[in-house]
């Protein structure tokens, strides 16, 4: 299609932080729905950025649901990773989460991953330095990897983001 070269990117993180509101911002208007509701299992979606074809696997991110994320894994080129940056009581919950995903043997060793440390337009949102530090980004050592700042409602830090992982799967 337009969009160039296919890639599958595997959208994860706890239910809330705003993985589906963050899809469909990156859609043309047109395809974008008006209502996000909670994921139950998980969505496939798409939408052309950076001269790729990106095929988003919107996981469920409620703990009943998040052992589907595995599944996807060997098919997984990229990974997105949404934070709620005022969620803090939950940071610890994201960073096991995190961590599982780290040590699974079926994601790729240089998938890049990119971290949006969403929700940034709220009052009580840690910077995305903080939860960097949090989620102890700095000692993943053999993924590519980004954090970036986003507000899903605007679409603020979302080109950035996306810009970024392009560039690694160019
Ligand atoms: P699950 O599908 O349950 O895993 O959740 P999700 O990560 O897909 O979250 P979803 O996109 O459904 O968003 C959850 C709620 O957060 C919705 O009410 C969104 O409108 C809201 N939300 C998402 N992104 C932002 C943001 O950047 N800022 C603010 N203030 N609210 C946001
Ligand atoms: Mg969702």
């Amino acid at each position: 299609g337009l969009g160039g070269r296919k890639v599958n990117v595997l959208v994860v993180g706890l239910d809330n932080s705003g993985k589906t509101t963050t899809i469909e911002r990156l859609k043309p208007r047109s395809k974008q729905s008006v209502e996000v509701a909670p994921t139950v299992g998980f969505n496939v979606d798409e939408f052309q950025k950076g001269g790729l074809e990106f095929t988003v696997f919107d996981m469920s991110g409620a703990g009943r649901y998040r052992s589907l994320w595995e599944q996807y894994y060997p098919e997984a080129q990229a990974v997105i990773f949404v934070i709620d940056s005022a969620d803090k009581l939950r940071l610890v919950v994201a960073r096991d989460e995190l961590d599982t995903m780290l040590a699974h043997p079926m994601l790729g060793r240089s998938v890049p991953l990119l971290f949006l440390a969403n929700k940034s337009d709220l009052p009580t949102a840690l910077a995305a330095v903080e939860i960097a530090q949090a989620l102890r980004l700095e000692e993943i050592r053999v993924h590519p990897w980004q954090i970036v700042a986003s507000n899903a409602l605007t679409g603020e830090g979302l080109d950035r983001g996306v810009e970024w992982l392009a560039g690694k799967l160019l």
